[in-house]
């Protein structure tokens, strides 16, 4: 990505105040009258009293949150200059100006979409989470609270504070480079929820290496696709993990992945693969392939730090910038410049296979400590604890980096809600009196399900904000988790992001003066300029007092947007961009009331939301079609109790099969294999035909229907189906269908 060519003389957006000066626009920018109008409801929930008494305020109400917010989108090059000069250490001789803090192009129509954040500036993240702190006298400070997976394991559970963490990163670090990896390079960590984790991350960074996390519940196919993808040589990997009664063998599925790379490639070869070892006495022989295979603690232990702190490779360059700041310990740091990449993760899309969504430093940086901060109101005494896995953004932004760039304590769990008993996630707050808590709604729903002694059992006392991602939540659940879990007490805060934005979008600021409404995510935060667009595609603009409804979009780019698919730039273009030029279009659907509050529908597009977890339904395809038994599928999403929506299979069999319990769970086994156990399909229906329209399209609306209603589906309510190629077809299906 990096030096694919600059745009200093691209078009520029109209709104920006090129120059820093003063924007002179009279009328509203972005949401300012949405934001306005939300400032004065009285239909919402006002944080306690509680709340506001016992926790910091980085701001003192909503008026002044609308205040940053009106800066942010008039002057959003000096907005976040400012911001991010105040708040992070640049290299002295490149810190963020304002006349060069945006380069952008946003609208297809004017060419490449490229959008630069601090493009001159230089950086490091890592000094930037971890250094930093401990620097100014905080190294004592718990970064990690480690709480295994079994309640009893003792030798496991520990406190990382963050001199300990500098000092693991540092090795870890160390062995990298030993290993030869380049700034720039993608390294590939497939590991459990362990320190080690978060560690190897930051250790990339701190060499400007490119970490590429894949969650530890993905398929050795899934795991291959993603090295081969970003041609990783250098897999950062585990023995295995117990996840609730289940032991997990990671070693084994990542020695699978990479055969399979290297058979599908000649002349690619994972040349070192490091191993933590988690469950040894489980475990006690994982094949270590000799010349490859390396023990991650023996190798860390063997680096000696002294040696390490020396500048490794010519463009090491931060000697001379920490002169002042801590000249030994930071001498091991690459000072990269802001666009440079930080990390892929991929995610699933419509059609294909998953995307490489690409970070890069300065941009990421700046928008996930920021919105840490202002939506969290996380202080240095509070104890915060994000459920996410590392594999998923919510675990890179609000796991890792978010809290860490604010120097937060934070719990790090690697186990389930639900092991040994649903009352887990309480009883971790009371161990480390948890003030913060960051879930998602499907999780919320399973321990809502199990009843409520599970919760009244622990005290919860120390809890004091409440936040939710990934999903809408129900204004039902969101009761559940203000009333039963937070006693009325907290403060609940919906955020709505995507793995593109790298941070929030839309948010619920836990400020006096601003009224939750349960059910809506809220309004954007600093920066973000939201659209409502029609079918057409025209912008639907705000009245107070009047609802819309239509497609999220988004006007002009924030610092930690998207910046590229990896190795495939026109892709990011054409899934995002083309759509609607001038607008990054979220694939999301959006119902904006009169007061200015966003509530999210749902997806838009052929992408299901399972757990919280994104899902293409393309991807269930085509792991069904690699039974011989399967013709055609088509997948759905289905209404789901627990995981909001479910799987919902439409097979249909190639002659000389019969739809059969044992061929059912052949298919269920097919896709967690190719993808993962998050992919098991919830319904497999055997189809006589599929509707597809004459041109063999399929008509997916018809099928969701159908996993919705099942037999009650009245096909006279599905209008019109001339365009069916044959409409017998939709009768065939409801009578076949078999209620679960
Ligand atoms: C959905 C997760 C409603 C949405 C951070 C989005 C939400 C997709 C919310 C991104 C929310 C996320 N309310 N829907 N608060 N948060 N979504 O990339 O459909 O894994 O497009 O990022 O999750 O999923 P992703």
């Amino acid at each position: 990505f990096r030096g694919r060519g600059r745009l200093s003389d691209g078009p520029r957006l109209g709104v920006m105040a090129t120059d820093g000066a003063p924007s002179t626009t009279s009328a509203a920018v972005g949401n300012e009258v949405e934001l306005a109008a939300a400032g004065r409801t009285t239909q919402g929930v006002p944080p306690s009293d509680t709340y506001l008494k016992e926790s910091g305020h980085w701001i003192a109400d909503f008026a002044e949150y609308a205040d940053m917010y009106r800066r942010s989108v008039r002057e959003p090059e000096r907005f976040w200059t400012e911001l991010a000069a105040r708040e992070f250490v640049w290299h002295p001789s490149a810190a963020p100006t304002v006349g060069d803090a945006l380069q952008a192009n946003f609208d297809v129509r004017h060419g490449r979409i490229e959008v630069q954040w601090f493009r001159n500036a230089r950086t490091n993240i890592c000094y930037n989470a971890v250094d930093r702190h401990v620097h100014a006298g905080r190294g004592d400070q718990v970064a990690f609270h480690y709480e295994a997976n079994d309640v009893d394991d003792a030798r496991a559970h520990r406190a990382i504070t963050y001199a300990q963490l500098l000092e693991m990163v540092r090795r870890m670090a160390q062995v990298l480079r030993d290993a030869g990896v380049q700034r720039g390079e993608p390294v590939a960590i497939y590991m459990p929820m362990v320190p080690e984790l978060p560690a190897a991350m930051l250790a990339c960074a701190r060499i400007g290496a490119v970490h590429s996390v894949v969650f530890g519940g993905f398929s050795a196919e899934s795991l291959a696709g993603r090295i081969a993808d970003a041609q990783c040589r250098v897999v950062i990997t585990c023995d295995g993990v117990m996840r609730g009664s289940k032991l997990v063998l990671l070693k084994q599925v990542a020695d699978e992945a990479i055969a399979l790379c290297e058979s599908r490639q000649p002349g690619f070869r994972v040349h070192t693969q490091l191993v933590l070892r988690r469950v040894p006495e489980r475990l006690p022989h994982v094949t270590m392939m000799p010349g490859r295979d390396r023990d991650l603690h023996q190798a860390m232990a063997a680096v000696d730090l002294s040696a390490a702190a020396a500048p490794a490779t010519a463009t090491t360059n931060g000697a001379e910038a920490v002169a002042t700041d801590g000249p030994l310990l930071a001498a091991d740091v690459e000072w990269v410049h802001a666009e440079e990449p930080l990390f892929i993760l991929y995610t699933s899309g419509s059609t294909g296979k998953p995307k490489g969504v690409l970070h890069t430093v300065g941009g990421y940086m700046v928008g996930a400590a920021s919105t840490f901060k202002y939506a969290f109101n996380v202080r240095p005494d509070d104890v915060y604890f994000c459920t996410a896995d590392c594999g998923w953004i919510t675990g890179h932004s609000y796991g890792v980096y978010g809290p860490m760039l604010n120097g937060a304590t934070q719990v790090l769990f690697e186990g389930v809600p639900t092991w040994p008993d649903a009352g887990r996630l309480w009883a971790i707050v009371d161990k480390y009196r948890v003030t913060h808590l960051y879930t998602a709604p499907t999780a919320i729903r399973a321990l809502k399900k199990a009843g409520d002694a599970f919760v009244k059992r622990y005290s919860r006392r120390s809890l004091k904000l409440l936040a939710t991602v990934g999903e809408p939540i129900n204004p039902q659940v969101w009761g559940w988790y203000h009333q039963v879990v937070g006693d009325g007490r907290c403060n609940v805060v919906d955020t709505y992001w995507q793995t593109e934005t790298g941070a929030h979008m839309i948010v619920s600021p836990p400020v006096r003066g601003f009224q939750q409404k349960p059910g809506s995510a809220g309004v954007p935060f600093f920066g973000v300029q939201l659209a409502v667009l029609d079918a057409s595609g025209r912008e639907i603009p705000f009245q107070p007092g009047v609802e819309s409804e239509g497609l999220l979009c988004i006007r002009a780019p924030w610092p930690s947007c998207i910046r590229s698919i990896y190795g495939d730039h026109e892709r990011m273009e054409s899934v995002y961009f083309k759509p609607f030029p001038g607008y990054y279009l979220t694939g999301d659907g959006c119902r904006r009331d009169g007061e200015g509050y966003f509530w999210l529908t749902g997806r838009v597009d052929d992408v299901i939301n399972v757990s919280g977890h994104r899902m293409g339904t393309a991807e269930v395809e085509s792991a069904l079609l690699r039974h011989p038994a399967v013709a055609e599928a088509a997948v759905v999403g289905m209404p789901h109790e627990i995981k909001g929506e479910g799987i919902c299979c439409f097979v249909t069999l190639n002659d000389g099969y019969d739809g059969s319990g044992a061929l059912r769970d052949e298919l269920v086994q097919m896709c967690r294999r190719e993808i993962g156990p998050i992919a098991s399909p919830d319904r497999v229906q055997w189809a006589a035909g599929l509707p597809k329209t004459r041109s063999g399209k399929i008509m997916r609306r018809i099928l969701r229907k159908l996993a919705e209603q099942g037999k009650h589906l009245d096909v006279a309510s599905l209008g019109d189906l001339s365009t069916l190629a044959d409409p017998s077809v939709v009768d065939a299906l409801v009578r076949d269908y078999v209620e679960e």
